[in-house]
């Protein structure tokens, strides 16, 4: 067996010809390396058979298996390797690591990339009272003084604020969001293609993806009986709540499309009431939200401290908090229509909505785009022939 120094050396030196290696990226080499020897945890995840294809680790193949794995936590808790062992594998945390670097590196502008190590709760919530609260002066400036906030306004939300005007606001975030997350993945995509046997896509391979994002799959541990959280026991938990939050924002992002079609193309102007479809997705996914928010804090604040980075988590906390922030103040709009409250419910929910939209691209949502592209690549890679001849994907 060689000892720790001298992994870490070969690992150095096999980094990728001229291309220096970060510290997160040079230990992950390291650890692959030793993985690479010992192959005990390949059944658990996509991961371990990628790292078969390879002997060398350079710095896209670092990339790719860093956003392909899933945290779980199992090759944590099977590994004889594990601190206090010398070798201190810890494939998890290395992992994560190279993650929230990658989003960093690839943000787009570039510029903005170092915005993801402010993420955080304090100013996720600190964003959206900020707004809330412009808003509410708005309001208060344009309206007749303080009676303005408080009352029932002559042609209800759009009596606050013209549908232009929240067009006019919500469209130019959320299409820079989508914008620099585009360009962020395309650039990542572009890296780790020819890593990743650099073959096209095929409908197979795309199918296989899909399946994997629509199901988590590999937080079922490799066995389907979950991942890990606190300790070493399974747990379902942590897939379930993600179901709740994942599908949720879905059907919310469903409601708020279908709205927008009834309002240009059929000329049905809100609010819709139960049991139309709008309402129907927008209350589903409001509930399911909040469940599944819910369900990812108290896993978050139990979990083990060897699994990720802990830099990260305030990261992790400002999202979860503000997707619960707007999926309730949604659920509260809808439930004060016709109290004196709708304005401030009105300011509150689209503050939430604003401040969600605007950490979009510099924050932990990155982590479902930058997945789904190697999980992509991970599906093409596997039905090239194997490179080394050994290990099975
Ligand atoms: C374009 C930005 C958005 C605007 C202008 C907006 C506005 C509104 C309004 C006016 C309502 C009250 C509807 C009613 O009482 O009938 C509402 C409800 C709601 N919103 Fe938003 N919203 C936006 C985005 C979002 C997002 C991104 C989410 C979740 C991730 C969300 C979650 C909800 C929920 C759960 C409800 C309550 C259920 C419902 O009434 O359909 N909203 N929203
Ligand atoms: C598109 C494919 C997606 C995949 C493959 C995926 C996968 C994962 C995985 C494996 C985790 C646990 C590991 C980690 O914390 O990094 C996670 C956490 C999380 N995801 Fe996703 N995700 C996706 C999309 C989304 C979306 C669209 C949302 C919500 C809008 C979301 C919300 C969350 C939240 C709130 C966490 C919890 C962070 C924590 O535990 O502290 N994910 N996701
Ligand atoms: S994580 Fe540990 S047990 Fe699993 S393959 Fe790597 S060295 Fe082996
Ligand atoms: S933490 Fe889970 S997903 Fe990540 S490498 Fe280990 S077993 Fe695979």
């Amino acid at each position: 067996m060689q000892s720790l120094e001298a992994l870490t050396r070969d690992a150095r030196a096999l980094a990728n010809g001229d291309v220096v290696l970060s510290a997160a990226e040079t230990e992950v080499a390291r650890q692959m390396q030793i993985c690479n020897a010992c192959r005990y945890c390949e059944g658990f995840c996509a991961v371990f058979p990628a790292m078969t294809r390879r002997l060398e680790f350079g710095k896209a193949d670092i990339h790719f298996l860093a956003n392909l794995c899933h945290n779980c936590g199992a090759c944590l808790h099977a590994c004889q390797y594990a601190p206090p062992h010398e070798f201190a594998v810890n494939v998890p945390q290395a992992m994560a690591q190279v993650r929230g670097q990658t989003y960093a590196d690839y943000a787009w502008p570039p510029a903005l990339g170092q915005l993801y190590q402010r993420q955080g709760l304090t100013l996720s919530l600190a964003l959206a009272a900020g707004l809330a609260l412009f808003l509410v002066l708005a309001v208060v400036l344009h309206g007749q003084g303080l009676a303005a906030l408080w009352g029932t306004p002559q042609g209800g939300f759009y009596g606050i604020f013209p549908h232009n005007l929240l067009v006019g606001l919500f469209a130019p975030v959320f299409l820079f969001a989508t914008l620099a997350l585009s360009l962020g993945v395309r650039r990542f995509w572009r890296d780790v293609a020819p890593a990743t046997s650099g073959a096209p896509l095929s409908p197979p391979a795309t199918a296989e993806a899909a399946d994997a994002v629509l199901r988590l799959k590999y937080l079922d541990g490799g066995h389907g009986d979950g991942c890990h959280n606190e300790d070493d026991a399974y747990t379902l938990s942590r897939r379930r709540f993600h179901h709740f939050t994942f599908y949720g924002f879905l059907l919310c992002f469903a409601a708020t499309s279908v709205a927008t079609l009834y309002h240009y193309l059929l000329g049905w102007v809100a609010p819709y009431e139960l049991p139309s479809l709008p309402k129907l997705l927008g209350v589903a996914g409001g509930v399911s939200l909040m469940i599944g928010t819910a369900g990812l804090w108290r896993l978050n604040l139990q979990r083990h401290a060897l699994h990720g980075d802990a830099a990260q988590k305030p990261m992790d906390r400002g999202f979860i908090a503000l997707l619960f922030l707007t999926s309730a103040s949604g659920l509260l709009l809808w439930l004060g229509r016709g109290t004196p409250a709708l304005a401030l419910l009105l300011c509150l929910h689209l503050g939430a909505v604003m401040a969600l939209f605007a950490t979009l691209p510099y924050g932990k949502f990155a982590h479902g785009i930058f997945r789904t592209a190697s999980l992509l690549r991970h599906a093409v890679e596997k039905r090239q022939p194997h490179p080394i001849g050994l290990g099975a994907d």
